[in-house]
């Protein structure tokens, strides 16, 4: 049975009735262990594991040297019990396919050295929880290790029992019916009272077994946390201990045993670990399985049954006076409403579908996104006084295009939490699902993104070096943006021309010897006013005749103290300087030359490079906006339960109610829709989501505005003042439906892609 596993895990003087001969041990393995220290003889020192496994475990130390031992009991014992060559063979197994178990070392079936067979292995040092709510760890770090956790349990059910070498390790098909008649037995061994609920429990788990109940995966039997050593330090799991229940069966009894505990009649309370759809959703991706899972219900009310059966268990030892802990008595006190949420269980016959998990984080876009939260929380919503007080000190002199040092500071403590460079995929290795999330956290406070060195426009900067830009170029411009110590900015938008149609830019870039010389005028570089920003990406025309007229246009490199360029006005938008992201300036541009290595990817490349440039960082505006939708909606809902007019709070006027409704309605789909986008770009590459993009780069800002001019409305007057953050964020948001493409250049885009699909429907029909 396994009773013992809720003692701690400490070491203790080896039990008497566990007793051996050491000194046999000793001679035995200074001959047949290699490494084992043979000098000096008598070193050997044996303590036990006072953790009950029913194969009792010790700890072996010579020479400085840590081995563990495990043996059968001595004495007579029920069949098929206690097999401890059963758990040498899978774990040899196991190791030798690389997955984390100690390394078994040796075997011994002769009984005369220490009276029973045992097998040692390898002693792993690391973590082990003994409390489900790793109380030790915060929420970030229990996060991790959970999903450690469960990643790992996915692997473990990914084996192929032929190539593991353990055919005929298990019983054959049936798994589910003899787990239901073992723990029945169990339990009626151990039954002090009669208790209906575990009667009906175990008839309706004998009545409605699952129909695939032959799953020949091979399965632990007992996956718990605190059956796993983690990495000292990191959420890593180094070794999967106690293999005694393992066989071959159903992977599901694994999973429900294993998350068993969100079901749990007394709810652990304040358990920040992830939600158990996650945790089962992380699962799924890995084995490649639908997260609908058939069934689940049925192992949800096994282990329900199990757990109940093993309580009872624990709990008949204590009446007959061999507890194997203190608060065993305690465990009477479960069983029956264990049992009763089983039955609760049993009787949910909707199949369990993991709901809203269309869109699967990866474990590491987890972690990085609950970091990032507590990040929010801890520093930038604190932060947020300050900077209104720099900006409004700093009004009228030029120290407003400085930073206020808090930021500096911020971006210190950001990078060391590793929360940096989050938006490019091959350095953060995030995908833009990952990221999506991430950024519309961050989205919630408009100067956040610098923060986590993820803001426009050196974003796109750093992703045109980074994919075309030269080494020496990288070196010279990338790295140091990429460790924020310098910012940037992006020059193409011309005061004179129709910039929505790119080719119509006259900013001329020529070819002069050693040097290109540029010449024209820009506006709307945003980010230029930055006292930081060392360099611009310029877009200009070099005339090529024989070339398309999508082949006349450059990108090039020019530092900002380039003898020529001058920053001549900042641009305001509707009445804001926009100081804290560096204003946008008009800069102009009079023979300015720089050297020829400045170019980007080589002439009449620009429009090749600002397709590149332009597929993720679209979508990430639009990801950041659906954060300012949320933190708009919240001061609305705020607005409206505090404030009332004619006798009733506001949102008990229905108006503003089905605002409230509306708003929410109008986020789900943005957000739907991104996350749909970023799937897209992430399984199929930035062109073929070119659609999707599009149709993001429109719906997104058009719902995020509706929110807002609700939330204005909502607020009256204060909604449009200083007081309040909804008037910058309406203003900022705004310039989404012009910057990087107007509404309308995008929909005749979306348009032109739809005609071209419909078609392609039309042919395929043909
Ligand atoms: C806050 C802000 C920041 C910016 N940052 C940068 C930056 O850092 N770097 C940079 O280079 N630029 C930047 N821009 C500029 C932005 O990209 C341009 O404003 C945008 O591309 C539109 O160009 P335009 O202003 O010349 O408008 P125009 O090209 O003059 O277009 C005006 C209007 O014409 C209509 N129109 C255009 N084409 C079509 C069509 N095919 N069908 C129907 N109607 C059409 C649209 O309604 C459009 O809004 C920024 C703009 C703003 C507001
Ligand atoms: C586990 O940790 C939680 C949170 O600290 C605590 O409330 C609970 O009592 C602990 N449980 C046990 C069995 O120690
Ligand atoms: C109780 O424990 C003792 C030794 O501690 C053992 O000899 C005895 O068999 C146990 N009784 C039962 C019923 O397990
Ligand atoms: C039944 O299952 C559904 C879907 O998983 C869940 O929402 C509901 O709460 C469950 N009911 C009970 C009683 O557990
Ligand atoms: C001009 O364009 C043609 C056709 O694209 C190309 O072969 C040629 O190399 C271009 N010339 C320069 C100087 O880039």
């Amino acid at each position: 049975d396994k009773l013992g596993s809720y003692e701690t895990l400490s070491l203790i003087a080896v039990r008497q009735q566990h007793r051996f001969d050491q000194d046999s041990l000793e001679r035995y393995l200074s001959s047949r262990l290699p490494g084992f220290p043979r000098q000096p003889a008598g070193a050997l020192a044996v303590r036990q594991y006072s953790s009950g496994q029913s194969n009792p475990t010790f700890y072996l130390q010579k020479g400085g040297q840590a081995f563990v031992l495990r043996k059968k009991p001595h004495g007579p014992l029920l069949p098929r019990a206690h097999k401890v060559d059963r758990e040498y063979r899978v774990q040899k197994a196991l190791f030798s396919a690389g997955f984390p178990v100690p390394e078994p070392l040796l075997y011994c079936s002769d009984v005369s050295i220490i009276g029973t067979e045992f097998y040692v292995m390898q002693h792993v040092k690391g973590r082990i929880f003994r409390n489900i709510s790793l109380p030790e760890v915060g929420p970030a770090e229990r996060s991790a290790l959970y999903l450690a956790m469960i990643e790992t349990l996915a692997l473990l059910h990914s084996f192929d029992l032929q190539s593991l070498g353990l055919q005929g390790y298990g019983r054959g098909p049936g798994y589910c019916k003899r787990q239901v008649s073992t723990w029945k037995k169990q339990y009626d061994a151990a039954a002090h009272t009669d208790i209906p609920a575990m009667n009906k429990l175990a008839e309706w788990l004998a009545n409605n077994l699952p129909p695939d109940d032959n799953g020949e995966s091979l399965i632990h039997g007992d996956f718990r946390i605190d059956n796993i050593i983690f990495h000292p330090t990191e959420a890593r799991v180094l070794a999967v201990l106690d293999w005694e229940l393992s066989t071959t069966g159903h992977p599901l009894a694994d999973l429900a045993y294993t998350t068993q505990f969100y079901f749990w009649p007394t709810s652990i309370k304040d358990l920040e670990t992830p939600s158990f759809e996650e945790l089962v959703s992380i699962y799924c991706r890995c084995r490649r399985i639908s997260t609908t899972l058939p069934n689940f219900n049925f192992f949800l009310a096994l282990s329900h049954f199990k757990m109940a059966a093993i309580a009872q268990g624990v709990y008949a030892r204590y009446l007959i006076g061999n507890a194997s802990a203190e608060n065993s008595h305690e465990f009477a006190n479960i069983v029956e409403p264990l049992a009763e949420r089983g039955l609760e269980l049993s009787k949910n016959s909707t199949q369990h579908s993991i709901s809203g998990e269309l869109f699967h984080q990866s474990r590491k876009g987890q972690e990085i996104l609950l970091k990032v939260k507590q990040f929010m929380k801890q520093h930038i919503y604190p932060a947020e006084k300050v900077k209104i007080k720099y900006y409004t000190e700093h009004r009228n002199t030029e120290d407003k295009w400085k930073k206020p040092a808090l930021l500096e500071r911020l971006k210190e403590l950001a990078k060391a939490e590793g929360l940096w460079n989050l938006f490019l995929p091959d350095v953060s290795g995030l995908s833009q699902l990952d990221y999506a999330l991430i950024a519309e956290e961050t989205g919630r406070c408009l100067f956040a993104p610098e923060v986590f060195n993820c803001h426009a426009p050196d974003t796109g900067n750093m992703e045109v070096l980074h994919m075309y830009g030269t080494e020496e170029q990288k070196k010279e411009w990338l790295e140091p943006l990429l460790e924020g110590k310098i910012s940037s900015c992006f020059c193409m938008t011309e005061p004179d021309v129709a910039s929505s149609d790119a080719t119509n830019m006259q900013c001329t870039i020529e070819r002069d010897g050693n040097s290109y010389v540029i010449n024209g005028k820009k506006w709307w570089s945003s980010g230029a006013g930055n006292p930081n920003c060392k360099v611009a990406i310029v877009m200009g025309k070099t005339k090529n005749s024989s070339a398309s007229r999508y082949k006349q246009h450059s990108m090039i490199l020019v530092p900002m103290d380039t003898p020529g360029l001058k920053l001549i006005r900042p641009l305001s938008v509707f009445g804001y300087m926009d100081e804290i992201h560096g204003g946008h300036f008009e800069i102009h541009f009079n023979d300015v030359r720089v050297p020829v290595s400045n170019i980007i990817l080589g002439e009449g490349r620009g429009f090749e490079i600002a397709q590149g440039r332009l597929g993720p960082g679209r979508i990430h505006h639009c990801m950041r906006s659906l954060g300012a939708a949320e933190a708009a909606l919240e001061i609305l809902c705020q607005r409206a339960a505090q404030r009332e007019t004619f006798g009733k709070k506001l949102y008990q006027h229905e108006v503003v109610a089905h605002w409230i409704a509306e708003c929410r309605l109008s986020i789900e789909q943005a957000r739907l829709l991104t996350l749909q986008t970023a799937r897209k770009i992430d399984m199929l590459g930035n062109r073929r989501a070119r659609k999707e993009v599009a149709m993001t780069k429109v719906v997104v800002p058009r719902a995020v505005l509706k929110v807002i001019d609700c939330a204005v409305q909502v607020c009256g007057g204060a909604g449009v003042s200083q007081d309040f953050p909804l008037a910058f964020m309406f203003a900022s948001i705004r310039t989404l439906r012009l910057a990087d493409g107007p509404d309308e250049v995008h929909l005749s885009t979306i348009a032109r892609w739809e005609l071209l699909d419909q078609s392609k429907k039309l042919t395929a029909k043909i």
